[in-house]
């Protein structure tokens, strides 16, 4: 008996036909997280949210309307770099390499990726993994478009599935990890974040980071707090995902977006703010809330960076630079790196 079959016991299998299986957790797992890490959240001084709690159904949905906003540079400007990448990564690609992605959401640039690895491949094998649902319906659009495409999905965290795969696969793998989700960890946490990955990669492995840069104030807040107000409902929404799913009573007419650029330390903070003084039950997390006026939900940081500090950023960690790849106007980036 093999590691990998007592490792998958926390997670259901879900074969749909030869080209297309999932790997979920039981759901006792995650409901039971939920509830566990909102109750520890909200019971703090200072309250928070952690993002990845944004994406249910409605979130993702919300997040993919977010992508195409006029005042959302980052998606369409990792596209227009994408692009570009037909030319310089197959260079670092071969024939058997897996692909694995980090947040794969509605996979939509995983296109642009998939359209260079079936050109070189017979034979394409992707791991998306995804801590929403979205990922089922992403997938099977994929298999529609891609003839030689192999999809195992994983429905769960990033520090999840990569652990699942760390068992469950050893080809060479690309892993992908855009959209600059990576600027929702504290620099602690990305650092060991970075670490975990490196941990888990292969000697042969490659890592690509999508990271938004630092850039005009301006651009950055009307990015976060758009003149349509989706990324206003976005934020609320996950109010209403925590009332449907933990038996709470938040009103969200008395809560509204709040989104700042803090300069000093490079990031977007979102928050939820209480606008009147107000009690709210959780009934599955035990909880029972006082909210001052004015007080803050912390639910997301965006940090930016610039390109010497990512490479430090990577670098400090073991990884070698091979490619750093930027669009005209110097928004975005991409880099590519290796273990040796
Ligand atoms: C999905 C984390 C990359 O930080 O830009 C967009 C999420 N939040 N608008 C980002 C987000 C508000 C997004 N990431």
């Amino acid at each position: 008996m093999n590691n990998f079959s007592e490792k998958i016991i926390d997670y259901k299998q879900y074969i749909v036909d030869s080209k297309l299986r999932y790997f979920k957790p039981h759901a006792t797992k995650i409901e039971k997280s939920f509830a566990e890490e909102i109750s520890y959240s909200l019971n703090q001084n200072s309250k928070f949210i952690n993002p990845k709690f944004f994406y249910d159904r409605k979130g993702s949905d919300l997040f993919e309307s977010i992508t195409s906003l006029p005042e959302y540079y980052p998606t369409r400007t990792e596209i227009s770099i994408l692009k570009k990448l037909k030319q310089d990564l197959p260079s670092y690609l071969d024939e058997n390499m897996n692909l694995v992605e980090l947040g794969s959401g509605a996979s939509v640039k995983t296109r642009l990726i998939l359209d260079i690895f079936t050109k070189l491949q017979v034979k394409t094998e992707y791991f998306p993994i995804d801590i929403s649902e979205i990922l089922t319906e992403s997938s099977e659009q994929l298999l529609k478009d891609y003839d030689t495409l192999h999809i195992t999905g994983i429905i769960d965290t990033y520090e999840g599935g990569l652990e699942f795969l760390k068992t469950y696969d050893n080809k060479k793998n690309l892993i992908l990890f855009l959209g600059s989700s990576f600027g929702n960890f504290t620099p602690d946490d990305g650092k060991l974040f970075l670490e975990k990955i490196f941990s888990t990669m292969n000697s042969d492995d490659l890592f690509l980071i999508g990271l938004d840069l630092v850039k005009d104030k301006n651009i950055l807040e009307s990015a976060y707090d758009d003149s349509q107000g989706v990324t206003a409902k976005f934020n609320l929404n996950v109010l209403s995902r925590i009332n449907d799913e933990l038996d709470a009573d938040f009103d969200l007419d008395n809560f509204s977006h709040h989104s700042i650029y803090n300069e000093s330390d490079q990031r977007i903070e979102m928050n939820l703010k209480s606008l009147v003084s107000q009690s709210v039950i959780i009934a599955k997390s035990n909880l029972s809330l006082n909210f001052n006026e004015n007080e803050l939900i912390h639910t997301e940081y965006s940090h930016k960076y610039h390109v010497s500090q990512i490479k430090k950023l990577l670098t400090d960690v073991g990884f070698k630079i091979k490619n750093v790849w930027l669009d005209e106007q110097k928004h975005f980036s991409l880099t590519l790196v290796s273990k040796n």
